[in-house]
């Protein structure tokens, strides 16, 4: 936990002009592997709902299973920064159980931040964790827990108008003392504006080049997931592919009775061996 990075070498990466990465993680290996990568910040996204537990909908993960997968990546994560995701209902309700969930995340799990995404109380939500000392990443653009409010999922801000908005919130946002904001499905264009406009951090996916930094849903990028596939979606491995393939040769291999082998077995000492069948 010491060695992870702060919100101040985060922001400073921004300043020195060095690109800054994020991935999800959800659990102890990818923790650890993301990690080991030298990854900036993890996200214990709520998109775990979709890409772990099956679910259609962000909107289904609560805070019981996120503070879960979140203790179990911060069981893993040395050096990069751990963001809790707070999940659709932990924070819109009431302000001071929105206090309490964020507490959860950095006290019971582990966490260095919360994130949380627009919605029109956000800035006041967001100003009582901020006050409680746990730092907060905000979320505009594409809203998937409220993209059915934004005509489902599909790319923001292509009218001027609209636009205008989420360069006001992402605005806004700063002014209320977050540390960065992931800017999701907008024109390239808009999230540079965004970009030259803040001083913290623009986290993009599906938002083009000039963001500071960039996310992605790790299964994605590692070919775990083909539910759907975003437009912004970089395959890098498919490890789909290699599991596939490995779990078909140990089935193979187990029923031709070629495994497990004398190499994966254990024997015992042939005197003893023989002293057993005497006995018997
Ligand atoms: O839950 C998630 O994975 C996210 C990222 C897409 C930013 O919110």
């Amino acid at each position: 936990m010491n060695g992870r990075k702060t919100i101040q070498q985060i922001q400073k990466k921004k300043k020195d002009g060095q690109k800054i990465t994020m991935l999800t993680a959800y659990d102890y290996p990818l923790a650890s592997l993301v990690d080991a990568a030298g990854v900036d910040m993890i996200l214990v996204g709520d998109s775990l709902a979709n890409v772990v537990l099956g679910l259609q909908s962000t909107t289904e993960v609560g805070m019981e299973e996120m503070i879960h997968h979140a203790k179990a990546a911060n069981r893993a994560v040395k050096q990069a920064l751990l963001i809790g995701d707070m999940p659709f209902g932990s924070y819109q309700v009431d302000s001071n159980a929105a206090v309490d969930n964020a507490r959860r995340f950095v006290e019971e799990a582990g966490c260095n931040a919360v994130k949380l995404e627009w919605f029109d109380q956000c800035l006041k939500v967001a100003e009582k964790i901020i006050k409680d000392g746990i730092p907060v990443m905000g979320h505009v653009g594409l809203t998937p827990q409220t993209a059915e409010k934004l005509g489902g999922f599909k790319v923001q801000g292509k009218d001027a108008d609209s636009a205008r908005k989420i360069i006001q919130y992402a605005k806004e946002l700063e002014a209320r003392g977050f540390f960065s904001v992931i800017l999701e499905c907008i024109p390239s264009q808009i999230a540079k504006i965004i970009t030259e406009q803040l001083s913290i951090p623009t986290i993009g996916i599906g938002a083009g080049e000039y963001c500071d930094g960039q996310v992605l849903v790790t299964h994605d990028l590692l070919g775990l997931f083909d539910r759907y596939k975003p437009k912004f979606v970089k395959q890098y491995v498919n490890l789909g592919m290699s599991i596939l393939e490995g779990v078909k040769q140990f089935r193979k291999e187990v029923e031709e009775g070629k495994f497990p082998d004398p190499l994966h077995s254990y024997s015992m000492n042939s005197d003893e061996l023989a002293n057993l069948k005497v006995r018997k």
